[in-house]
């Protein structure tokens, strides 16, 4: 069997703050296969890479990241010293060293992404397999399917791994990202044997780990990718 791929969660967000550049440095140097990350859109139409609709969490800020613009939400500062990130930037910084799992995160975002996917293989040698899509909200992923069916897409769930392979045998999705505790060896087996592979997500304690390699998943989603 294949080594399992490492697959840092926000970038490395057990070792810095999630979605920001250092955080994906970090993965980086970790030495991970991917990055996962969240992307919503600013007021003006740029593809911001956040996890929460608002920047109150994560920012010295407040208010909606879709109604603010790029040059507003540069002027808040995570952690009193990162930047929130486009998603230009992390393509920038990452180069290709690894792929990134992008999750569609906020409402309008399959357009803009799949658009800068494109130009970014067009112009600048990237490949398909530097992406992975992923959504909780399937309709989203036959939307980006519908717009460059070459695209690969990932089926998220907290849900039912059932209704998920379903799904991805419908649509001949990629790969299936379940919540972690939703999987037995025998679901894993079943996802396998139909071609898909398998990223569950947030794995981040030892025991945990050693618990889902044992099913034989082709990679994990963590904050610590320096632990699988
Ligand atoms: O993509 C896996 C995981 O990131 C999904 O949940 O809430 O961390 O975006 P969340
Ligand atoms: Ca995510």
């Amino acid at each position: 069997m294949n080594s399992i791929l490492k697959i840092g969660h926000r970038g490395a967000k057990g070792h810095q703050p999630e979605n920001t550049l250092i955080s994906f440095q970090k993965a980086i140097d970790l030495k991970v296969d991917g990055i996962e990350l969240d992307v919503h859109l600013s007021s003006d139409g740029e593809i911001i890479v956040i996890h929460d609709d608002t920047i109150d969490r994560t920012t010295n800020g407040k208010g909606e990241v879709n109604k603010m613009s790029l040059k507003e939400l540069k002027s808040f500062l995570i952690n009193n010293s990162q930047e929130i990130p486009t998603l230009i930037e992390v393509l920038n910084l990452v180069h290709k060293q690894c792929f990134i799992n992008i999750e569609l995160k906020g409402i309008g975002t399959s357009k803009p992404v799949l658009d800068l996917i494109s130009l970014y293989i067009k112009d600048k040698k990237w490949h398909y397999n530097n992406f992975l899509i992923s959504n909780f909200d399937w309709k989203m992923l036959e939307e980006a399917q519908l717009l460059n069916p070459k695209i690969r897409i990932g089926v998220l769930t907290d849900a039912s791994v059932e209704d998920a392979l379903a799904f991805a045998k419908k649509t001949k999705a990629f790969s299936i990202h379940p919540n972690y505790r939703l999987l037995t060896k025998e679901n894993v087996a079943l996802m396998l044997e139909n071609g898909f592979e398998v990223f569950p997500w947030t794995v981040n304690s030892f025991e945990d780990i050693q618990k889902i390699k044992s099913f034989n998943v082709n990679g994990i989603i963590s904050d610590f990718p320096d632990r699988i």
